[in-house]
């Protein structure tokens, strides 16, 4: 990973280490990928304040998430199907947060299953739930995040119908997977990546496989996933969903201050601001400009988390000054995957750890736990342009 200096370098790296139809399915947002593109673009838009002649020796980059002590403001996202980007991704990516110290969020959709993880890792992370209509299933795979030692269950409600993302249409992985020869060829290139997937522990939905009777092949269970998403679940069934855990919950996907008001009256311990990184309601708004106000609403009343968009430390620190308390990433760390297993997702966390400390300097703190929204420019030039006549 020497030659890799930012995370548009594992970018471009895993697009020549992955197969095309993985690789795109990660980068992909949903139809017209409008709202993938302002979660970047709404996010630079944020100018931060410089400030000199201000001590920075010493800084601190830790903070605390769910009360726990973290060194960094930072999470991995679920990311479904990281064990495609590379055999036992899920693993890899797990390992490589528990090395920085950071909580890994584990998909429902994932390739390692909860116990391959789990026995992997050794340490507790955080699981996601998507929430089907077979509640004894649920059940049972909210019992098994449990006996992993799961620390949180992230519960995304932010899909319940799933957006397109038109090239998994062109490339064959719609639901079901569809593998053409032109995939096919494709991962016939790639050597490295092929043998990694042919040694891994996994190559099919691990956490659906052996526990859903008759759906042993990729196909099926993807069809299977397709029509057993819960499109009836409502704010009611968050009692439920704590009844069978009784851990820190985490609910993923919120992006209106209505819901987050729901989402504290629910008594979820944390709402992540998210849009899902633009792969579900393509036209939402990004989720950095919808963060504020839900901060302002909630702020005092539950911990909120951020995703969406970031791809430099840059961005984690706008993120925090706007008021989240950290920030979950998800494209960096599975291009990290793609590009060098272990090691590449490590390299994904070093990076933004490494701008977020810089920039935490130049903007004048020492803290993480200190920033806040005066690190935010004013852009007092572009208001005086803004501004009505009569002021
Ligand atoms: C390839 C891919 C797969 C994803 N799979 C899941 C998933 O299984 N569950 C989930 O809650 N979110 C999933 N997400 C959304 C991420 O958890 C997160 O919200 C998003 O990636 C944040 O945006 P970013 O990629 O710009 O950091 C996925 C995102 C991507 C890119």
């Amino acid at each position: 990973m020497k030659n890799v200096a930012c995370i548009a370098d594992l970018h471009r790296l895993a697009s020549r280490k992955v197969p095309r139809a993985f690789f795109d399915y990660v980068c992909a947002g949903s139809y017209e990928e409008e709202t993938l593109r302002a979660n970047i673009d709404d996010l630079r838009k944020v100018k931060l304040r410089q400030r000199v002649l201000v001590d920075m020796s010493g800084r601190d980059l830790s903070t605390t998430i769910l009360g726990e002590k973290v060194p960094l403001p930072i999470a991995l996202a679920p990311v479904a199907l990281t064990g495609l980007q590379h055999g036992n991704g899920e693993i890899l990516a797990a390992q490589a947060a528990n090395d920085a110290g950071i909580p890994y969020t584990l998909s429902t959709m994932s390739i390692c299953s909860i116990e391959q993880v789990a026995e992997a890792t050794g340490k507790p992370f955080w699981f996601q739930l998507y929430m089907m209509r077979d509640r004894s299933f649920i059940a049972e795979l909210i019992g098994r995040a449990r006996a992993a030692n799961c620390s949180a269950l992230v519960l995304t409600v932010d899909l319940q119908v799933l957006g397109q993302r038109h090239c998994d249409v062109r490339n064959g992985l719609s639901v079901p997977p569809e593998f053409r020869l032109g995939n096919i060829l494709n991962m016939a290139t790639k050597p490295a990546w092929l043998l990694s997937v042919l040694k891994s522990k996994s190559r099919t939905f691990g956490n659906l496989a052996g526990h859903v009777k008759g759906m042993e092949d990729v196909k099926s269970l993807a069809q299977w996933t397709a029509t057993q998403f819960d499109q009836g679940l409502s704010w009611d069934d968050i009692a439920w969903v704590k009844s069978q855990w009784p851990g820190k919950l985490i609910l993923k996907g919120i992006l209106d201050v209505q819901d987050a008001r729901l989402a504290v009256k629910s008594g979820a311990d944390a709402i992540v601001v998210s849009n899902h990184g633009g792969r579900q309601l393509d036209g939402a708004a990004s989720s950095i400009s919808i963060l504020p106000d839900i901060v302002d609403a909630v702020g005092s009343e539950i911990e909120i988390m951020f995703d969406g968009g970031i791809r430099t430390g840059m961005d984690v620190m706008r993120a925090l000054a706007l008021g989240a308390k950290s920030c979950l990433v998800g494209r960096p760390y599975a291009w990290g995957v793609g590009a060098g297993g272990k090691a590449g997702a490590a390299k994904a966390i070093d990076i933004l750890a490494k701008e977020l400390d810089v920039t935490l300097a130049l903007c004048g703190y020492k803290r993480v736990a200190d920033i806040n929204r005066e690190a935010v420019a004013v852009a007092t030039s572009a208001m005086k342009v803004t501004a009505p006549a009569h002021c």
